[in-house]
Formats: C-alpha cells, sequence, structure tokens
C-alpha cells in the first residue's frame, strides 16, 4: 500500500512543562507531531510544506535504510539541499524493515524545537504478535526552554569556552509531565519506546512491572527481562508489560536524565518525570518510590538478535575514529574524529558523488571537512572507536544496522589498550543503530556495505552534530551513478538555495 501524509510544519505554541509558552515547531498546527504509522512493504510518501517563514528544513527518517533511496534520507548537505521557507518537498521511500522508529529535522540543529516524533512500522508476520492485546507508542525527550538558535549561537561561542552543553530544563515523556496510560488488569501491552531528545539519555522503569524486550532499534531480539533500561537519545525498545490482575493501586512511570551527561547541574532542576499506568481513576498517582541512583539499567548489548545472525566475517577496511573534545584557537569548543571537526558543504555530498564521475571513488572530491570514507560494494567494515572525551557518545549511522563486536567498560582507555582479539568478540552480536560509547572508552561496529548510498556517522546528541562529531560514509558511488535519479522538487530545492547542480542530475 501506499501511505501518504501531508505535512505543514509551522511555529505553534507549547508549554508541556507549565513553565513557559514558547515557540514550537508543529505540524498542521499540532504539537506534539503525528505518529507516522505504515506497514512492513508499504511505500510512505512524505509530502512538505515548509511554512515557518524564517527557517529552513528537512526531515530524516532515522533507523530506515533508504534502499535505493539515499537522495530520501533527509540530512541537509549531505544528501539534498536545505527546504527553504514557502517551499515544498516530496519524500518518498519504500519501507522493508519492521519495528520503531523515528521522524526528525536534519537540518541546523532543529529538532529539539519541536520537530521529532515516533515513526511505527508494524509487522503483521511479527514473531511476538500474539503475545500482546494492545500496543502504547511512548516518547522519553528532554525540553529547553529557549530556542536551539540562541542556544546554539551561545554553545559555539567564545562565551562557552568548556564546550559546555546547555543543561536541558525538564524531562518529558510523551512530550508532556502529564502522562496517565489506563491499563486493563490481565492484559499485555507492547510499548514501544523511543528517545527524541536532543541531549540525555534516560532511565526509566515501571514500579510493580517487568518489562521483557523483544525489539531495539528495529531489531527483533530474543524476549530478555528487564527492571530498568537505558535509551539514549536516539534509541528505541519495545517491550512487553503485562498489567496486573487487580485495579487496587496506580503505578508510576519513570524517566530520569543521567546527569553524568551534564556540565553543572542547576539548582532547583527536576531531573525526573513521572508518568503514570492508571488502573483505577478515582485512585491517587502516588509519587515514585525511588529517584536516586546509581541505576543499574538493562545490559543492551547483552541482548541477542531474533535472527541469530553470527558475527560478519574479518573486515576489509578498518576505519579508526578518536574521538576529541578541542578547540580550534578561537575559544569555542568543537568536536573531532581525528584531526577533523565536520563541516557541511554547500553542495551536498550525494550531488558530488553522482557528477564526480569516475573520481567519485576518491574521498578528497568530497572536501576535508565532510570527513568521507568511500566504501565498496559488499566489503565488511569495521569502524573502531577511541573515546578521548570523558563523556558519553551515543553513535548513529545512517542506512544500517552494526554489529556491536566489541564494546569497553568506562575508563578503558583506547581499542588498543584494551588487548582485544577476535576470540573476545561473541558468535552473535547485538545489532543496532545507535549505541553509547562510553567514557574514555572504546568500541568496535561492524556492517556490510551492502546499501549504496552516502550516509552520515555522527554522535546523536544535537550539541555534538553541531560541534563537528560526524564523518561521511560513500558508499559504492558508481553504482550510485548508475541507479539514482533525483527527482525535479529535490534540484529545484538546490536552485532556491542557490546551490549549483541542477545541470548535472544524474538520470
Ligand atoms: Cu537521527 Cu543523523 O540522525
Amino acid at each position: 500500500a501506499t501511505v501518504t501524509y501531508d505535512f505543514n510544519i509551522t511555529w505553534v505554541t507549547a508549554n508541556p512543562d507549565g513553565m513557559a509558552d514558547r515557540p514550537t515547531i508543529g505540524i498542521n498546527g499540532q504539537w506534539p507531531i503525528p505518529t507516522i504509522r505504515v506497514n512492513v512493504g508499504d511505500r510512505l510518501i512524505v509530502n512538505v510544506l515548509n511554512s515557518l517563514g524564517n527557517e529552513s528544513t528537512s526531515l530524516h527518517f532515522h533507523g530506515l535504510f533508504m534502499r535505493g533511496a539515499t537522495h530520501m534520507d533527509g540530512p541537509v548537505s549531505v544528501t539534498q539541499c536545505p527546504i527553504l521557507p514557502g517551499e515544498r518537498f516530496t519524500y518518498n521511500l519504500t519501507v522493508d524493515q519492521p519495528g520503531t522508529y523515528w521522524y526528525h529535522s536534519h537540518s541546523h540543529g532543529q529538532y529539539p524545537d519541536g520537530l521529532r516524533g515516533p515513526l511505527i512500522v508494524h509487522d503483521p508476520k511479527s514473531p511476538f504478535k500474539d503475545m500482546y492485546d494492545e500496543e502504547i507508542v511512548m516518547t522519553v525527550s528532554d525540553w529547553y526552554h529557549d530556542l536551539m538558535h540562541g542556544l546554539l549561537s551561545r554553545f559555539m561561542s567564545k562565551a562557552n569556552p568548556t564546550g559546555a552543553e546547555p543543561v536541558p530544563n525538564s524531562a518529558l515523556l510523551n512530550e508532556t509531565q502529564d502522562l496517565a496510560v489506563p491499563l486493563q488488569p490481565g492484559k499485555t501491552y507492547l510499548f514501544r519506546m523511543v528517545n527524541i531528545g536532543a541531549f540525555a539519555g534516560q532511565y526509566v522503569w515501571f514500579e510493580g512491572h517487568n518489562m521483557t524486550i523483544l525489539e531495539v532499534d528495529g531489531v527483533y531480539t530474543h524476549p530478555a527481562e528487564a527492571s530498568m533500561i537505558y535509551l539514549s537519545a536516539a534509541q528505541r525498545c519495545s517491550f512487553l508489560i503485562t498489567a496486573r490482575n487487580d485495579t487496587s493501586a496506580n503505578f508510576p512511570i519513570v524517566a530520569s536524565m543521567d546527569t553524568d551527561l551534564f556540565d553543572t547541574l542547576p539548582d532547583g532542576l527536576n531531573w525526573n518525570v513521572t508518568g503514570w499506568l492508571v488502573y483505577d481513576t478515582a485512585k491517587p498517582l502516588p509519587d515514585p518510590a525511588v529517584l536516586d541512583g546509581p541505576f543499574e539499567p538493562f545490559d543492551d548489548i547483552g541482548l541477542v538478535p531474533w535472527d541469530n545472525q553470527t558475527i560478519l566475517g574479518e573486515p576489509d577496511q578498518t576505519i579508526s575514529l578518536d574521538v576529541i573534545m578541542d578547540n580550534l584557537g578561537d575559544g569555542a569548543n568543537y568536536a573531532f574524529f581525528n584531526n577533523i571537526t565536520y563541516v557541511g558543504p554547500k553542495v551536498p555530498t550525494l550531488y558530488t558523488a553522482l557528477t564526480a564521475g569516475e573520481h567519485a571513488t576518491n574521498p578528497a572530491v568530497y572536501g576535508t571537512y565532510t570527513h568521507s570514507f568511500v566504501l565498496e560494494q559488499d566489503q565488511i567494515v569495521d569502524i573502531v572507536l577511541n573515546n578521548l572525551d570523558p563523556g558519553k557518545h551515543p553513535f548513529h549511522l545512517h542506512g544500517h544496522t552494526f554489529q556491536v563486536i566489541w564494546r569497553s567498560p568506562d575508563e578503558a582507555g583506547t581499542f588498543a589498550d584494551s588487548n582485544v582479539t577476535a576470540a573476545d568478540y561473541p558468535r552473535v552480536p547485538m545489532k543496532r543503530d545507535t549505541v553509547v560509547l562510553h567514557p574514555n572508552g572504546n568500541m568496535v561496529l561492524r556492517f556490510k556495505s551492502d546499501n549504496p548510498g552516502v550516509w552520515l556517522f555522527h554522535c546523536h546528541i544535537e550539541w555534538h552534530v553541531q560541534s563537528g562529531l560526524m564523518a561521511t560514509f560513500v558508499e559504492s558511488p558508481l553504482d550510485i551513478q548508475r541507479t539514482l535519479f533525483i527527482p525535479a522538487d529535490h534540484l529545484a530545492a538546490c536552485d532556491k538555495a542557490g546551490v549549483p547542480t541542477a545541470g548535472n542530475a544524474a538520470g
């Protein structure tokens, strides 16, 4: 089937924590924005009209592979030009993977202003479909009272030499602080939870109830019991919760921001948000029993993928990336992979790949600051990450899931320091599309370059995206040249933005 959404993107006013009205980016006059729902195999069409007036935009469908449709992936200056105010742009893709995803702006640090919502791919053939009665989609997020534009210019300025990220004002569940989830005794529910936040990872638990994890980041897992999970920015998890058999009490749902990420803990702020599992609306909504850490969430890397896919063979190509936070001598702090801080090019990297002919296999054509790596088709690729920074970083790869074949604990030093051999790798590694690199630790992600396209690899903390913790994987560029057709509205977006690509469209 074809599922079509018409999205008119506008400013609305919102006040989800009851502390301050602020301009927020909504869709069709509403915020929170709608959940996109499709079935596996559907074609998804999203017609965007940018009515913001003062900002350009774009949409990324986080976690979808965009097979044959890298030009629909959304990041501005990577696979498209910005959608300017007043302009229309159509995303058109087929969805061939089940699970819990989300969509968000992928333009100039914009999504924390509100343009972020769930995207659910229903699977009539799910191995778990008989295990539950109903499905509940839930988001966790962090919220700022100020707009990203102002926060970003302060964050990237000399006035912030330490590079301290702005600390969120509030945590939200379903973009509110008043979430009540009605449950019926004895029923089993599939919760699909997404962290759509800008920065904070969150610990999540349901008092008096256990979770049975069935999926993370669109990857089905062997069922695993958990009493608490951790979701970094951009991670998803779906799990069963079986309602109790009696209605004698209601129970708190708690999401608690990971304060280890914050350089400062401003006074008077509440890091937690409480919602409720409601069995009886006449009974009180109790406060949580425990709110202080240290928390011990379920270990996501300990999960086993449902398909039991074994570890991919030895790598053909290894990309080694050191994560460094430093400045460029101008007083502000930037983020680096090795010695490069990412800066988006004017001509989208994809369009360069399409027009460079045989030179498209030479990373130099994409410019130093795109930090591009060219991958040949059907290679096994290892990304070795060394965190030379004391912070956590949730890394995300577009267009793929990766196997997490090694992840060190905190403070383990570099991969070389960890003295790991192939014998230390799991036989059936967990795979996902977003994974947390530990403070001063290291990890190895392995994937197969079987999806021609231009794919970003980046930390999903929006502050670190803006400060340059991003690289570009140009996968099978000659194959893209042979197969990809850029539609007229995408080329028109570049024309309007004054980016010279239209004459060189691939066809
Ligand atoms: Cu949800 Cu480039 O990310």
